[in-house]
């Protein structure tokens, strides 16, 4: 399959870009777009057989729900079920009039949207994107549209057009390229339950923010719902990652090519590659920066990827939960080429 890619740069090149994807969704097909947080791979969340489209050209199990992008808020009592009345369902009002649209996904009770978009569960993932052009596409198109991470599954999202191209050409038709995305990390996932709020993935929402509404839990990963990516290892380069405190200090395996991805500043010594997510110290920097970086890495034919720990307040808590999911799996082959 041939992909197209459609830049949206001026006002001219966005209504076709919008026209195409709509174009796309209507015809049952999928397309990539950008969204506030990462690309996302597009498909009508109502059609089983679109939806079942971006499950096959990101190799996703099918027991890994999608996310449900809906035109707005209105929407919601289509396709979830929310007791405006009950205690729960206040708390949920606030944080949807606080957040929406933008970087926050609520899991609520389903009603009518496919199996196949919610996994079997009777629970539906929504959110309401803030992003220019994909608010644009899915007003346009006036329905409620699924898209996850444009990713093959299990490794590190797409934060601009190139890296949609790296993971997915050739099994998609169209992307739409609308430049970087300005989160950088996934939006966060919350649920809301007895009064409390469940952190189930962190994202551009902070905890801090969220506490303003409800006592905050994070979700242990037993008690999370069985979803991927809510796996240990998820978000993974090819090549094996260690999380470090410093990378100045951590001793590189002999005769080891290993890669730095630090915070702040360049470690001083004994990197083939060396990447800094914000010289300023500005976490919201740092996770625009993060899969851009960690990506370039991958491809740096490295032996090793060594990240610094981020400080684990603000946005840094969804940097670090990626970093840590993404060191899973390389910490078993430390010192070993892949
Ligand atoms: O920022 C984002 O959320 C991006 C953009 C494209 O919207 N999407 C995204 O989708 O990150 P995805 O599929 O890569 O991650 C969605 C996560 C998965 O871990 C999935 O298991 C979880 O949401 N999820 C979906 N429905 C769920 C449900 N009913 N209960 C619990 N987790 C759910
Ligand atoms: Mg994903």
């Amino acid at each position: 399959m041939k992909t197209d890619i459609v830049r949206a740069e001026s006002a001219g090149a966005i209504s076709v870009a919008v026209e195409k994807a709509v174009s796309a969704l209507r015809a049952g097909t999928i397309v990539a777009v950008p969204t506030e947080t990462v690309y996302g791979l597009a498909a009508d969340a109502l059609n089983t057989d679109a939806s079942l489209k971006i499950f096959e050209a990101k190799e996703r199990p099918r027991f890994d729900p999608l996310i449900v992008h809906l035109p707005d808020a209105g929407w919601l009592p289509r396709v979830a079920r929310i007791d405006r009345n009950s205690a729960d369902g206040a708390i949920m009002e606030k944080l949807i009039e606080a957040f929406w649209p933008g970087p926050l996904t609520l899991i609520l009770p389903r009603r009518d949207v496919p199996d196949v978009v919610t996994a079997g569960l009777d629970t539906v993932a929504v959110r309401v994107s803030a992003h220019p052009l994909f608010a644009r596409i899915v007003a346009a198109f006036g329905s409620p549209v699924a898209a996850p991470s444009a990713n093959r599954f299990g490794r590190v999202s797409p934060t601009d057009a190139k890296a949609v191209a790296a993971e997915l050409d050739g099994r998609i038709p169209l992307i739409i390229d609308g430049g970087q995305t300005l989160h950088g990390v996934e939006s966060t996932i919350v649920r809301v339950h007895d009064g409390r709020l469940e952190l189930l993935r962190h994202g551009p929402v902070t905890m801090e923010q969220l506490s303003a509404f409800a006592p905050v839990k994070v979700a242990e990963p037993g008690e999370r719902p069985v979803a991927p990516g809510q796996l240990a290892s998820h978000y993974a380069p090819a090549t094996p990652l260690v999380l470090v405190q410093s990378a100045d200090t951590f001793v590189i395996p002999r005769n080891g090519k290993a890669g730095a991805l630090c915070y702040e500043r360049k470690p001083k010594t004994g990197y083939a590659a060396v990447r800094v997510l914000s010289p300023s110290g500005d976490l919201r920097e740092a996770a625009v920066n993060l899969f851009r970086c960690l990506r370039e890495l991958d491809e740096a034919r490295l032996e090793l990827i060594v990240a610094e720990e981020v400080p684990a307040e603000g946005v840094g808590a969804a940097i670090m939960e990626r970093l840590r999911r993404a060191a899973t799996r390389g910490s078993a082959v430390v010192g070993k080429p892949p």
